[in-house]
């Protein structure tokens, strides 16, 4: 039987104290005289219940281990429904609980029985359409727990567990029954109360800048109020080389159901917190419904987490058939001139989006071989306060000085196609009333992928229809929650049934749907680029953060490659890019997007072509990741094998601090000789003072050789492996 950990925090549903048996609140009420230090320590069983059927549930718990032995998942159907987690034998998850509470403080996952169990043992390797790796294994142990409800109704809810090397999923199954027909989820009692106190990289959730804040890292008992997954966290020495377990707590196939964030509710426990629509309901549902994967991902080193695909696997496989129209690929466009403000999204005379200026983009991305242009301000909407005024975006109303059809068509003529914009201000009414036509037109232009955005507060996002909506009325729903999901949901079928690709700027997190939805193909979701034009900029830690903690869900358009790293914007101020020139180009290897954008101007390129070849170069699509050094934070190496050659692409970060990379190259092919092209920091280089020089090396080198290569600080390393 597992030892339930002290429930005895404010959070508690009120229908679960009601319930604890009178043993139970004796050993409470102690505890809560002997104060917090005795409640942390005290470990609680859960009370005896009351009926005979319950008390031999009591003692049922069931175990399902990774194919490798290594970890354990085990849960308790006692009288609450509580599941923890051991790796290597050591608890990484304390007893915590499962459930939910709907409408009327009424809970599904105390006070139930097990009807019928189910154990599989799952070995299959799927192929990615485009991905970080081609092929992948899911290889897993699963059971179902089918359970009713011991009293009453006797409501069913079913508990899927699987167990992958290095990964757990566990979701809620509500069948198709009598007793539950539309339902209403008004919290999650999922827990993760975490062994001991390990270091934690994490954002706080419900800001206003949605998912875009720099990472915090400090002991899990010191992480704020409610923090955004996925949240990593490390054990031991993480700077050091007596680290490790590393751990991470994500989410996966977010499908009509809210976005789960961690709400503290003890000093390293936390409950599932769904964001709320405006009515207070956490999740509308209809039974048969089921909830996300809540996700667990464990590994010895950082590296682990990256190159663990659970989440893809606990995805369900594509659901649209032949997507070789969901193609990977490099882009350029009239983007960075405007985060600069030497350019307008709006009318006028630095109107970015005209004609003569998109032609100029075109002729770059034929003459290097860029696969798309995107082009951001070419729709009416934007003058004025275009974030408050999103419902005057139109989606089919080009402004005039853009040429959209001539230029579609000038775009297909020099071998490459525009990329579509949808910016929204989040004003998701305005949007869907002309998805159809606006989806409709770029398809007609021969667009295959669009960029859409919703820059809004967090919890500003206007819902017009549906519940506790009057007619006329609008309300306000977080970018988070069911509403968004749904809303996004829509956006990519539609985009789908068109075949186009979607690249969701302030979206909800990704969870993996990529593997359902191959045209789902990347998002934003992090502070990005842009932030390095305009704000204090990102500083040198935040790339080898990102990589452990947001990269962890998915692709990311974080839009690299800034060569002017000293440019001065349009109102006199300087941009804060936190790299090297080498360390941009190492974004193309170390953050994986399958539409990767060359952000900065052409004209900023033309002086460093030895440098841009790396870009015009590094593919998109890989049939093979490893992460060959990292500690979180401070610096990570990542190697890459191109899906449609031999050649391997390698690419090194450092935070602000200098360092040499030493790396074995034994992830290359034995008795192969490569040319290897380096891009390295030159030995003055740093990136606050001397960011734009740089080095670029040839070596012949084979898998027994080593590369040894100092980085600058805030610098970066990017080799090219051209198998011979
Ligand atoms: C925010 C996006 O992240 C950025 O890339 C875009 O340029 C602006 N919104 C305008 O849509």
């Amino acid at each position: 039987m597992l030892v339930l950990g002290p429930i005895l925090d404010s959070q508690t549903e009120p229908s679960l104290w009601k319930r604890l048996h009178p043993s139970m609140m004796v050993r409470l009420l102690l505890a809560v005289v002997a104060g917090v230090a005795v409640l942390a320590l005290a470990l609680v069983t859960v009370g005896t219940p009351d009926t005979a059927q319950a008390a031999a549930a009591l003692a049922e718990t069931y175990d399902v281990t990774s194919p490798d032995g290594r970890t354990t998942v085990t849960v308790d159907v006692g009288r609450q429904l509580a599941y923890a987690v051991r790796y290597d034998g050591r608890p990484i998850v304390e007893p915590s609980r499962l459930g939910v509470v709907l409408a009327g403080s009424d809970t599904l996952g105390i006070e139930m029985e097990v009807l019928d169990t189910e154990r599989a043992t799952h070995d299959e390797t799927w192929t990615q359409p485009w991905g970080e790796v081609a092929e992948v294994r899911d290889h897993h142990n699963a059971l179902t727990l089918q359970l009713a409800e011991t009293a009453g109704e006797r409501r069913r809810m079913n508990v899927e567990i699987r167990v992958f090397d290095g990964g757990i999923g566990v979701r809620y199954v509500w069948p198709e029954q009598d007793g539950l027909g539309t339902f209403e989820i008004m919290d999650e009692l999922t827990e993760f109360r975490i062994a001991d106190d390990p270091t934690t990289w994490f954002i706080r959730a419900y800001e206003e800048n949605r998912y875009e804040y720099l990472y915090e890292r400090m002991p899990l008992s010191r992480t704020g109020h409610v923090l955004h997954t996925p949240v990593t966290m490390g054990y031991g020495d993480v700077d050091g080389d007596a680290s490790g377990p590393y751990v991470a707590v994500h989410e996966a196939a977010l499908v009509d159901y809210a976005a789960m964030s961690l709400r503290r509710v003890g000093p390293t426990a936390f409950q599932a917190d769904l964001a709320p629509w405006s009515t207070g309901v956490r999740v509308y549902a209809e039974a048969p419904h089921r909830s996300p994967w809540r996700v667990l991902l464990i590994g010895d080193e950082p590296g682990d987490l990256v190159t663990n695909y659970t989440v893809l696997n606990l995805n369900e496989p594509n659901a649209l058939g032949d997507v070789s129209w969901a193609e990977p690929g490099k882009y350029i466009g009239i983007w960075w001139s405007l985060h600069l403000g030497e350019e307008t999204w709006g009318s006028g005379d630095r109107h970015g989006a005209t004609t003569e200026n998109t032609r100029r983009y075109i002729d770059f991305a034929a003459e290097h071989g860029f696969s798309g242009v995107l082009v951001e301000g070419w729709n009416t909407g934007w003058d004025g306060n275009w974030i408050e005024n999103g419902n005057l975006f139109s989606f089919t109303n080009p402004y005039p000085d853009y040429d959209f059809e001539a230029l579609a068509g000038y775009a297909r003529q020099r071998g490459t196609r525009l990329i579509g914009h949808h910016e929204t201000s989040g004003n998701v009414p305005n949007y869907e009333r002309q998805l159809a036509s606006a989806l409709d037109l770029m398809a007609e232009r021969g667009v295959r992928a669009i960029k859409t955005g919703y820059v809004n507060f967090g919890m500003n996002y206007p819902r017009t229809t549906g519940p506790g909506v009057a007619p006329g009325d609008t309300v306000m729903e977080y970018n988070t929650g069911q509403f968004m999901v749904r809303h996004l949901q829509h956006t990519v079928e539609e985009a789908a049934r068109r075949q186009i690709s979607l690249n969701i700027h302030e979206p909800v997190k990704a969870t993996g749907l990529r593997r359902t939805y191959p045209n789902l193909m990347t998002r934003e979701g992090a502070r990005g680029q842009e932030y390095n034009a305009w704000s204090e900029g990102n500083g040198p830690g935040h790339v080898p953060t990102l990589v452990f903690t947001r990269m962890l869900s998915g692709p990311m358009d974080f839009t690299p490659g800034i060569f002017d790293i000293d440019a001065v914007r349009d109102d006199g101020r300087q941009i804060n890019v936190p790299t090297t020139l080498a360390g941009q180009l190492a974004l193309y290897v170390v953050l994986y997007s399958p539409l990767q954008m060359a952000a900065d101007l052409p004209e900023n390129y033309e002086p460093h072509m030895d440098a841009f070849q790396f870009i015009k170069d590094v593919p998109a699509d890989w049939a093979d990741t490893r992460v060959l050094e990292a500690r979180i934070g401070r610096f990570v190496t990542i190697a890459r094998q191109d899906r449609a050659s031999d050649d391997w692409y390698l690419g090194a970060k450092t935070d602000g601090q200098s360092r040499t990379m030493d790396i074995a190259l034994d992830f290359l092919d034995a008795g192969r000789t490569y040319t290897a092209t380096l891009y390295r920091d030159a030995d003055d280089a740093h990136w606050e003072t001397n960011a734009t020089v740089y080095a670029i090396e040839t070596r012949e080198v084979t898998a027994a050789d080593r590369l040894a290569v100092p980085l600058a600080p805030g610098g970066g390393l990017a080799v090219r492996f051209e198998a011979q």
